[in-house]
């Protein structure tokens, strides 16, 4: 398993690689790989902008065959936010006064800005986001802090950018005057980190990937749901996919069959539960606009996701979900894969498996394997892959 990390900066490599040494065999930079592609950060915050990061190189890595199936690309965001100017330079951190600007500059305007700040308005700290995002299109956070107060005066020689002038009231100095080492055990970035592989550790573990081994006949899954939406009528990629996939025990349609109902619970065979929700394509159609179920130990909200404006974001969708108890949220509509844990939910959409929308427009749908103690293990799928 490889960690493919989307930087050119050595020093970071160094920390990255103390740091995740125990969870890939390979941990390697972007550069190494001969990719210089940047995606541009538009995001509004620094997770938006690693995951930009990271995910960019995925899709980058896909296009040009360089990805491996069980590939993490991984990427941070970080910068300064000081309270008494609202949290700025923030994500603008390298772009503040320029990105050309000495820090020098840089600093001295930030003291300056705080000339009638005292104690505690002056507190500040650095922000570091680390997004890991999976080839199979799952997505995860990490996110660490490094709080201090900005100094009267720069201060000390060691860091960059920001770290002359982040003082540490419980070391009595600046970030710049702490050693190398000494700042990464306390710093955004290492705490980032290890909160990182700490996440990757669990998850990896729970796929059974870390070992790449076979599931025994005892980890064979309790019960298979098999979830797709948006087929749109292109029916023959659905049973391409329910013959390759085999046995499932529940399916799940989130949206725009568009009257294909009948013909995909023959394709799923005798016994298989289907679930249809109503998408804003199924016209003069009564199927149910949304629907709670029971799944192993969790409660999922299955929607085809129009009403809560996902195509803007998930934020209503997850609202929506805690206020009914559910711990899931599936949606389609977007005709995109998206898998990751917000707030507590699981909030998942398989993408459309007749018209894909995403960079690299594979149909796609999402298996998840329902095991003996009810625990949910999800893995997002293409059709090509099969
Ligand atoms: P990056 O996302 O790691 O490239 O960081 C963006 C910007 O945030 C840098 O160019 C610095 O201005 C600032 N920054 C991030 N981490 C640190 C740090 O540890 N010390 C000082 N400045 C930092």
């Amino acid at each position: 398993m490889r960690i493919i990390f989307a930087t050119h900066n050595k020093n970071k490599m160094i920390e990255v690689r103390a740091i995740l040494k125990d969870v890939a065999s390979e941990i390697i930079a972007k550069s190494e790989l001969g990719i210089d592609f940047e995606p541009v950060e538009t995001g509004k915050t620094f997770a938006q902008n690693s995951e930009l990061k990271a995910v960019g190189i995925r899709n980058y890595m896909q296009a040009h065959d360089m990805l491996q199936d069980d590939d993490i690309i991984m990427s941070d965001d970080s910068g300064l936010c000081v309270n008494y100017m609202l949290g700025l330079p923030g994500i603008y951190s390298a772009r503040y006064l320029g990105e050309d600007t000495s820090y020098d500059i840089k600093n001295a305007r930030i003291i300056h800005e705080l000339r009638h700040a005292e104690g505690e308005e002056r507190a500040a700290h650095f922000t570091c986001d680390i997004c890991a995002a999976f080839a199979d299109g799952r997505i995860f956070h990490a996110e660490g802090l490094f709080e201090g107060l900005i100094a009267k005066e720069p201060s000390g020689e060691h860091g960059f950018g920001y770290d002359p002038i982040l003082y540490l009231p419980e070391y009595g100095k600046t970030s710049a005057e702490l050693s190398p080492e000494e700042k990464n055990a306390i710093s955004h970035r290492g705490k980032a980190l290890r909160k990182m592989k700490e996440l990757l550790e669990k998850v990896l573990r729970e796929d059974g990937a870390s070992a790449g081994k076979e599931a025994a006949p005892s980890e064979q899954p309790f019960q298979r749901i098999i979830v797709m939406s948006d087929s749109h009528q292109r029916d023959e990629n659905v049973k391409a996919v329910l013959q390759k996939v085999g046995m499932v025990d529940i399916l799940i349609h989130l949206g725009d069959a568009e009257g294909s109902e009948g013909r995909i619970s023959q394709y799923a065979g005798d016994g298989v539960h289907c679930y249809f929700i109503l998408g804003n394509n199924d016209f003069f159609s009564k199927l149910p606009k949304e629907y709670e179920l029971k799944i192993g130990k969790h409660k999922a909200l299955l929607t085809h996701g129009h009403y809560y404006g996902v195509s803007m974001d998930v934020e209503n969708l997850v609202d929506e979900a805690i206020a009914r108890g559910c711990d899931i949220a599936m949606y389609g509509h977007t005709h995109k894969p998206f898998l990751r844990v917000i707030r507590g939910v699981t909030v998942l959409n398989p993408g459309s498996i007749s018209f894909p929308r995403q960079v690299d427009h594979r149909p796609s749908y999402l298996i998840i394997d329902v095991d003996a103690e009810g625990e949910l293990h999800y893995k997002q799928q293409y059709l090509d892959r099969y």
